[in-house]
């Protein structure tokens, strides 16, 4: 995500229908956009574009706190106009190779609500593997959700599917 993007993508966070219906309601002023594009330990979005420049979502990584470190998570979300069409499986695929290939990390993973099965699908097509169930993880919209933990590991992962050079460790 370049800075041009930041309109868009606050738009994108402050729209209920390019989140979906298993999301958090969210809320990001310009400026918090700004601040996350400047801090590296925040959510790191990279945008989904097609091959005639038009935007139509994102892949984001970000870690979460661990005992013994952090770990890398990922989330996604594409406008509904584009949905269905495989695209957001092509970039997590993308993103698993990017981040083996750039990070030292063991583990990919990801959360969904269990009710999300666009979701799993991507993640199960991609290689990850359910983990298990977080029972009432977050209040959500006026209930108390679950969430299923997806991972991928670097042994599953073994290649990468889509990028083909080595990428430079950031
Ligand atoms: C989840 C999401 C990113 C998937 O993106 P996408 O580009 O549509 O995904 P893909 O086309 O690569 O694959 C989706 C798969 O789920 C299937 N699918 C879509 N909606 C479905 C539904 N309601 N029930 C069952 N399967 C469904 C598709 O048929 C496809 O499977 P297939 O390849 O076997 O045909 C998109 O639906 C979205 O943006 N949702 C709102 C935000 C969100 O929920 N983000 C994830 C939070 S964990």
């Amino acid at each position: 995500m370049e800075k041009e993007d930041l309109p868009l993508f606050a738009e994108w966070f402050n729209k209920p229908e390019v989140f979906g219906e298993y999301n958090p309601l969210h809320q990001m002023s310009r400026i918090e956009a700004e601040k996350m594009l400047e801090n590296p330990l925040e959510l790191k979005p990279f945008i989904l574009e097609k091959k005639d420049g038009s935007k139509i979502g994102f892949v984001a990584h970000f870690y979460v706190l661990h005992t013994a470190g952090r770990q890398l998570e990922i989330g996604y979300s594409l406008v509904p106009s584009e949905r269905g069409k495989g695209y957001c499986s092509e970039a997590v695929k993308i993103m698993v190779d990017y981040l083996f290939l750039s990070k030292e990390t063991m583990r990919i993973q990801a959360q969904t609500d269990p009710r999300n099965v666009a979701s799993q699908k991507v993640l199960e097509k991609v290689g990850f593997k359910k983990e298990g169930t977080l029972r009432k993880n977050f209040f959500m919209r006026g209930e108390w959700r679950d969430a299923y933990v997806y991972s991928i590991l670097r042994e599953e992962w073994q290649q990468p599917r889509i990028l083909t050079k080595t990428v430079e460790s950031e």
